[in-house]
């Protein structure tokens, strides 16, 4: 692992909670000196920081700031000043998502525009701000967190808004990618599959799907001196689930129709949620591969399709 010197600093967006966390953890242990933003500094925060400082022998900050106000950067500015911080990586990883599906016909504007600028507006505002000192330090790296098929800018049935959100910042990655790059900064995405909650602050590697550590060290490794010369990319972690997805997409309610067919299904409640992972054409019927992202999947032709899509979940 590369180390770095003491004064070498990363900003994390949303890096008290969640991946966010992981990250800040990750890159603390590798040598950097981390500010860690949130919208709610407390005790909780605050002893987070001074517990991983005290691990990884490196200085750790929490900053108040928030992507849908301005007026926040300067905190996060005001910190690495503080500090003499030399800024050398931002990671972009503040970025809300909506669980609840609502199709384009009925989203709002208001819904658009927290998700907007969430994923994207804050990032760039602050971005901005901060490209200056990630210029002056040589080195400078930006790593954005995206979602599976941002980088295609794939349409995400009930989730178009976010979907539409995460392409729009892996385009702007590889503009900044490509602006950037006489100033020696490199700019990427990670585009992380669906991490559970409960494994979003895990310090393990995930068995079957990507956990905290996984999107962890893949950030770390566009953050670290080594990628110096990897830039505009767009990385999925998904082990291949992404991409397969569509145009099958993931179930997730009740009821849900299955394209490309239109079979519709029924989900038990509670279920867990099965996704088509592939469609054929055998003979005269649809054939679909479904199952969970790993494990077990298995062809059923379309009218069985409601037999299998959903079972308890453990
Ligand atoms: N987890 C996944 O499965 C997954 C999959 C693909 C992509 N991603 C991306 O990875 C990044 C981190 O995901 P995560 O799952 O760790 O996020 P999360 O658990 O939903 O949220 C992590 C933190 O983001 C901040 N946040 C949440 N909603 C916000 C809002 N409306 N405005 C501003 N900040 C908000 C909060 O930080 P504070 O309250 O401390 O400010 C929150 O603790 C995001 O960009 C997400 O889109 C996640």
């Amino acid at each position: 692992m590369q180390i770095e010197t003491p004064e070498t600093w990363a900003v994390v967006t949303a890096g008290v909670h969640g991946l966010g966390r992981s990250i800040a953890e990750r890159l603390a242990e590798a040598g950097l000196g981390v500010v860690a933003t949130t919208r709610h500094v407390d005790a909780g925060a605050a002893a987070w920081a001074a517990q991983v400082s005290a691990a990884a022998q490196r200085p750790v900050q929490v900053a108040p700031w928030d992507p849908a106000d301005p007026a926040t950067d300067d905190a996060v500015l005001a910190v690495l000043a503080r500090a003499g911080a030399v800024l050398r990586v931002l990671v972009n990883n503040a970025g809300p998502f909506r669980r609840a599906r609502q199709s384009l016909a009925d989203v709002s504007l208001e819904t658009m525009t927290l998700l907007w600028q969430g994923n994207v507006g804050g990032g760039v505002r602050l971005t901005q701000r901060l490209l200056p000192s990630l210029r002056a330090s040589g080195e400078g790296r930006i790593v954005n967190l995206g979602a599976v098929g941002a980088g295609a800018a794939s349409g995400w049935t009930g989730r178009g808004a976010y979907a539409a959100s995460k392409a729009a910042l892996a385009s702007l990655t590889r503009t900044w990618a490509l602006e950037e790059a006489r100033h020696g900064v490199t700019a990427n995405m990670v585009c992380p599959s669906d991490v559970h909650a409960r494994d979003k602050e895990a310090r393990e590697l995930g068995r079957h799907r990507p956990s905290g550590a996984d999107v962890a060290a893949v950030v770390a490794f566009f953050a670290g001196t080594g990628a110096r010369f990897v830039t505009g990319q767009v990385v999925e972690l998904s082990f291949g689930d992404g991409p397969r997805l569509r145009p099958g997409e993931t179930t997730g309610s009740p009821t849900a129709t299955l394209l490309p067919a239109g079979v519709h299904v029924q989900l038990a409640r509670d279920a867990r949620v099965y996704e088509i992972l592939q469609a054929r054409t055998e003979g005269a019927s649809v054939e679909y591969l479904v199952g969970p992202a790993t494990g077990d999947p298995r062809w059923v032709a379309g009218d069985s399709v409601r037999k299998v899509v959903a079972e308890p979940d453990p």
